[in-house]
């Protein structure tokens, strides 16, 4: 406007100098009017002369050309409109809008300004800023309460602009109309009767404005009324009480039920969050309650044998705490889970072997923790031992031999007992019970050999081994513990111990003395191996010893006797013949077998042609028949060997007269008479020689009797003269039942001496092992020695 103004005083300055300002031309119109309406004759209005107006270029102009909204028509001077006229896009809410004009003449220069006040019309109707208005109301509104709408708005002015409003008619809510400072109107909602969102959540409103114009305008606008809700329902659970079943030692999260709640409210009054209620800390351990889904899971483990069910009070809470409870019950079912457990109740450890078949070893119980099926147990040991389990009372069993024990045979079991479950699948487990037996004395030491022999040469060293016996015993420490001792007995009329010992715990035979083979050549003795146990028990084995011979004898020389000043002579009559028996050496051997077998040779002799002797009968021979040449006093060494290794002899001197009567022989008085004994020596000789005959004669025919009878063997030690009539060397063919030769002597003989003291001591029955010490050789040499001072023989050993 200040431009246009100044515009305008420019103008009036070029008016100024270049022609004169005629007049201005108000006119009034009204907007919107069709192009080429007429305005008004701007002419005739200024008085222009009609017929120059072309000439003189008359014109509408505009200040700073802008729109020109009118134009002159040159042939009528009318003023009519070009352009549209729109008073609200000229002047908006302006009460008086003029539109400025210029008419312009030149020749002379003329500008006349042309007023045209535009006049309203009805042209806009009221208009609403939106289509919807959407107001939200909460249920619990009172009544009374406003809610401001805002207004709507018309180009137009005046009358034409908003005058009034309506509302379409409803149940809640009434229309309140006000003016505010500038004067418009606007309006408010009123709740005039409470609102329920339950019952309806969404109004919709048609608000209608109305203009004045002639004709009427209006706008509407709908308002949306959403109610909003309060929390006016608590939530509901789907059930009261919830049920489900859940096997034990399910899996974490494992879903056990989904729990549910609903809620008529909305939003925030329907979001529901679960959670459980006045939970035991034990529950709250085994489930988890998702707060918005109501899922209920398995958070920790569920063990049966601990807590069977669970009772849970969950509860479901709205957004604005409005509470509602329900109840979860889980059943929890069994799984065969725990394995029977078998506890020794009491065990007899150790059990003696001799315990009765049905004795009762041990009482075992078996628990199962699990229920109905899966604790079901069946029990069993295993098969080959001499045990068996007896059921007794609930679950318990007694653990019972079934068999006599043998702690020799088997010493220790280790018993399994295997218990199984009847789940499925069943559970099972086994517990050893390790049982010792323990030992009875009932097994009496056992020699290893039925009978024992020991072999031992004779003048062994005392103390020297024979041989070793050994019993067993399996029973256990003292009562397996073997003790040998000798069983009192004699032997010979002397205690065995006097003859062995046995080493009480080797069993170690000892020889206590130096054995004599000739005194006798085997024993028998009795070992006993006793235990240690209480009773003790025991066994006895005989133990044999034979005594081997060794050459300890020297042959022993019985006729001619063996001391040296006995005096013994032969008579050799002067016609014998050769291979006459003069005489015979006899000897003995204490030993026997070769040790005893006796051989004779003459060593030495005054002629020694005249005699031979038998090399094993000891018999003096006539070599030829005797002459007269020969020497009357014939003396022979006789030379006695054994068989033994090494042999030992002995040797003795025989005088021979050759003669037929002793009486021719004065010598032999030189020879044999001792200076103090000449009488006796005479007398001797006398009746020697004459009791000998007599005698040869007697003895030949009890050795024929007896040669015919002959059962025993036979020897002689007593007496000076002896024949033999069966054979030397001894018999070997004996074996005895040890084994071992035996000599039996074959002795038949008989006495003939002219010793005062002679006589005829003829063993019948000695032919056993024993050779009496004190009948050995007992008269012979003393009592010749009486008899014959003056002999000279010689016995060497
Ligand atoms: C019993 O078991 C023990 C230890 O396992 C073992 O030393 C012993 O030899 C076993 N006894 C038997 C008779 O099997
Ligand atoms: C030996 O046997 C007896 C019974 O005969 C028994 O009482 C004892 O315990 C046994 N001794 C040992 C070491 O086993
Ligand atoms: C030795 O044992 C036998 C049987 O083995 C028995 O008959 C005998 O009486 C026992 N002798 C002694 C002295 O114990």
């Amino acid at each position: 406007m200040g431009y246009i103004f100044a515009l305008h005083c420019g103008f009036a300055f070029i008016f100024l100098t270049l022609g004169p300002v005629i007049a201005d031309v108000n006119y009034s119109m009204s907007e919107e009017m069709k192009r080429g309406s007429v305005i008004g004759n701007i002419a005739k209005d200024l008085g222009l002369d009609l017929g120059r107006l072309s000439a003189r270029k008359a014109r509408i102009d505009t200040e700073d050309n802008s729109v020109k909204y009118c134009s002159v028509t040159l042939n009528t001077g009318e003023l009519i409109v070009q352009e549209r006229i729109d008073r609200e896009g000229l002047c908006a809410k302006k009460a008086l809008c003029v539109l400025k004009q210029e008419l312009l003449l030149e020749n002379p220069l003329e500008l006349h300004r042309i007023n045209i006040r535009v006049q309203d019309i009805n042209d806009n109707s009221p208009l609403f800023k939106e289509d919807t208005l959407k107001i939200e109301i909460q249920e619990s509104a009172d009544n009374g309460e406003r809610f401001l709408l805002g207004e709507a708005h018309d180009a137009d002015i005046g009358e034409n602009a908003v005058q009034s409003y309506s509302l379409q008619q409803n149940d809640h809510f009434k229309l309140n109309v006000n003016t505010n400072a500038g004067g418009r109107k606007y309006c408010e909602l009123v709740l005039d009767k409470e609102l329920d969102r339950e019952d309806k959540k969404e109004i919709a409103l048609l608000l209608t404005a109305f203009d004045g114009g002639s004709p009427q305008r209006s706008g509407t606008v709908v308002i949306h009324v959403t109610v909003l809700d309060a929390n006016d329902n608590v939530p509901v659970f789907s059930q009261n009480v919830y049920k489900a079943t859940m096997p034990e030692n399910s899996p974490l999260e494992t879903l056990v039920i989904i729990v549910s709640a609903t809620d008529t409210d909305e939003g925030l009054n329907s979001e529901i969050t679960y959670g459980f209620d006045h939970i035991s800390g034990e529950s709250s351990d085994v489930f988890s309650l998702n707060p918005k889904t109501g899922e209920v899971r398995v958070a920790g483990p569920i063990d049966y044998e601990k807590v069977s069910s669970y009772e849970m009070h969950i509860s479901a809470k709205d957004g604005l705490g409005l509470v509602s409870y329900s109840t979860l019950n889980v059943e929890v079912t069994d799984m065969n889970d725990n394995a029977p457990v078998i506890y020794l109740k009491s065990l007899s450890n150790p059990i003696p072997e001799n315990a009765s078949p049905g004795t009762e070893v041990g009482i075992i119980n078996v628990q199962d923790r699990d229920s109905e099926n899966n604790r079901q147990v069946r029990c069993s040991i295993q098969q080959g031992v001499p045990f068996k389990l007896v059921p007794s009372i609930k679950n318990y069993y007694s653990l019972v031999t079934t068999g006599q024990l043998d702690r020799e045979l088997v010493s220790d079991y280790n018993i399994t007992i295997t218990v199984t479950d009847e789940g499925s699948p069943p559970l099972s487990s086994s517990k050893t019970v390790h049982l010792s037996v323990a030992d009875i004395n009932d097994n009496p030491p056992v020699f290893e050999e039925q009978s024992y022999s020991a072999y031992v040469s004779e003048n062994n060293k005392p103390g020297s081994t024979l041989c070793s016996v050994s019993a067993r015993d399996p029973d256990w420490r003292q009562n397996g513990t073997v003790i040998y001792s000798l069983l009192p007995g004699e032997v010979n009329g002397a205690p065995v111990s006097s003859y062995l010992s046995v080493n009480g715990d080797t069993g170690v035979v000892h020889a206590v003395r130096s054995f004599d083979y000739e005194q006798f050549r085997s024993f028998k003795v009795y070992v006993m191996a006793r235990d240690n146990g209480s009773p003790p028990l025991s066994s006895n084995v005989t133990v044999s010893v034979f005594i081997s011979d060794v050459n300890d004898n020297s042959p022993q020389i019985l006729y001619p006797s063996l001391e040296g000043n006995s005096f013994m002579t032969e008579l050799v009559p002067k016609a014998t013949h050769g291979g006459s028996l003069v005489s015979k050496v006899i000897a003995v051997d204490a030993d026997s077998g070769q040790n005893a077998w006796l051989s004779y040779h003459i060593v030495k002799s005054t002629d020694p042609g005249l005699f031979t002797i038998g090399l094993h009968s000891g018999e003096i021979r006539t070599q030829r028949d005797i002459s007269e040449s020969d020497s009357m006093k014939q003396n022979l060494i006789v030379s006695v060997k054994d068989n033994g290794q090494p042999s030992l002899s002995a040797t003795c001197s025989m005088y021979l007269v050759i003669s037929d009567n002793l009486a021719e022989v004065p010598e032999l008085k030189d020879l044999s008479y001792s200076d103090s004994n000449s009488k006796l020596t005479s007398y001797l000789i006398i009746a020697l020689v004459s009791v000998s005959t007599f005698f040869l004669t007697f003895i030949i025919i009890i050795l024929g009797l007896r040669f015919c009878r002959r059962r025993k063997p036979r020897l002689l030690f007593d007496g000076a003269v002896a024949i033999p009539s069966g054979y030397l060397p001894p018999n070997y063919a004996d074996i005895d039942g040890t084994g071992t030769l035996r000599s039996t002597y074959n002795y038949d003989a008989y006495l003939t001496t002219g010793s005062r003291t002679s006589d005829f001591n003829f063993v019948t029955s000695y032919n056993d092992n024993t050779l009496p010490a004190d009948q050995t050789l007992k008269k012979s040499p003393s009592d010749f020695a009486d008899a014959f001072e003056e002999f000279e023989g010689d016995s060497e050993v």
